[in-house]
């Protein structure tokens, strides 16, 4: 077989074959297929797509490139969220906790941010002394013990797709549905769940800013996952704004606690709520989705929810004492109000430039080496459908530099305000199963 053919065919519009497929994985992952052979197929695949069975195909190929992650010695139906990517995005640390508050064990594998997302990891880290490192035998055992884990993801996972993915980001060949789909899915199917609910999230701060193009991603996800096996369960929700009204690291953890604490910061405690009650009808602890969201929303309010954040705190060396008392938490020098230049309605917050003025601040990384500061971060004070008058406060900046210039520039090319109220954006909008 020649890659070049293989790049004409799909070139052509063709379908690829499995054999296919599988030869320019297996030689991408090794490094005989040079990167020039692989940018070309990539453009191929943006400009023609792929049929259905042929990302499924992509993706097995991608999740047999690496090593796979045997769970099996964790007892009952492990069920693993994944979010497409989002600003303020915290649901992890009140998902896994509410998920394992009714016995379904969560395993948790996260990232650290890069650009303007944040990372799971990097923000847990904001708790004095939180580890992730740990052996696969704790982390095991960890989860028979508590119900919760959150580790670094370690081994080798899915390697092909690392090498594409970097490939794609300079090849402007990210933003292709089956590309997405099989790359994030080889991650996920690699890192061992019985069943998986995806966060898809869609608007000007996502991935994919129609609702359109976030439903045929979502669809392909969930195909790939039934077809291979996992049990999957896609939400699409909304990124027109952050979620929330924390962007950052330690604030990110307080706005969570609080929700954990029985707290109505409302989008993030519905599709918190949202997502954990599909994980765990997809375990089997509920039959259905209203008996799983009510007993969910009980355990927000009687504190078993915290509860259970707690005891993954103390198992994993951190000081519980911090989220007991979330003035303990890191906190910057400064904190610099952004006000409104004039009155009306908040028509829109470009969540992506919310994220690039954090991440400016400190609180995420431009390049791989950056290092977080744990206490700088961003609140929002007004969200989309607030009004506001010329002064008011629209974000405040925890900032240990005294003049944040580039992040203040990016606060006032996030806010758009119209003159009349604009419709609050829906939050969540389909459900894909
Ligand atoms: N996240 C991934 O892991 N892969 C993509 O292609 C896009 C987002």
């Amino acid at each position: 077989m020649r890659m070049v053919d293989v790049i004409q065919k799909k070139r052509n519009g063709k379908e690829l074959t499995k054999e296919e497929i599988n030869f320019f994985i297996e030689g991408y992952t090794i490094g005989e297929i040079p990167d020039y052979q692989a940018s070309a197929l990539m453009m191929a695949i943006y400009f023609n797509g792929m049929k259905s069975n042929e990302t499924a195909t992509l993706t097995q190929a991608m999740v047999e490139s690496g090593e796979t992650i045997d769970l099996s010695a964790i007892e009952g139906h492990k069920v693993d969220k994944h979010s497409t990517g989002g600003v303020g995005d915290k649901t992890t640390f009140i998902v896994g906790p509410l998920v394992a508050s009714v016995g379904v064990p969560v395993a948790k594998m996260s990232g650290r941010g890069l650009g303007h997302t944040g990372g799971t990891l990097d923000k847990l880290e904001s708790i004095k002394g939180f580890h992730i490192e740990m052996t696969k035998e704790e982390f095991v055992n960890n989860v028979n013990t508590h119900k919760l884990s959150v580790a670094g993801q370690t081994g080798n996972l899915a390697p092909a797709d690392k090498k594409l993915y970097a490939l794609r980001d300079v090849t402007a060949t990210v933003d292709s549905i089956p590309l997405i789909a099989g790359s994030i899915m080889s991650k996920k199917l690699a890192s061992g769940a019985d069943g998986i609910v995806l966060d898809v999230k869609t608007g000007s701060g996502a991935f994919m800013k129609k609702l359109e193009d976030s439903e045929s991603l979502a669809r392909e996800m969930v195909n790939i996952g039934n077809n291979l096996g996992r049990n999957t369960v896609a939400v699409i929700s909304d990124m027109n704004q952050p979620l929330g009204f924390e962007v950052g690291n330690a604030n990110e953890v307080r706005e969570a606690c609080q929700v954990l604490q029985g707290e109505n910061i409302e989008d993030l405690r519905l599709l918190s709520l949202e997502l954990a009650s599909h994980m765990t009808v997809l375990a089997g602890a509920f039959e259905d989705f209203d008996s799983a969201y009510k007993t969910l929303e009980q355990n927000l309010q009687n504190g078993k929810a915290f509860e259970s954040f707690r005891t993954l705190v103390k198992a994993q060396g951190g000081d519980v004492s911090v989220i007991d008392d979330l003035t303990k938490l890191p906190q910057s020098k400064y904190h610099i109000e952004v006000t409104a230049e004039q009155d009306g309605y908040v028509s829109e917050i470009d969540a992506e430039s919310i994220g690039v003025a954090a991440m400016y601040l400190g609180a995420g990384r431009a390049t791989k080496d950056d290092q977080i500061n744990h206490g700088v971060g961003i609140t929002l004070k007004k969200k989309v459908g607030d009004q506001v008058t010329k002064g008011e406060v629209l974000v405040v900046l925890h900032s240990d530099d005294e003049e944040p210039t580039n992040s203040i520039e990016k606060i006032n090319e996030a806010y758009s305000l119209s003159k009349e109220v604009r419709e609050k954006h829906q939050l969540i909008y389909k459900v894909i199963n």
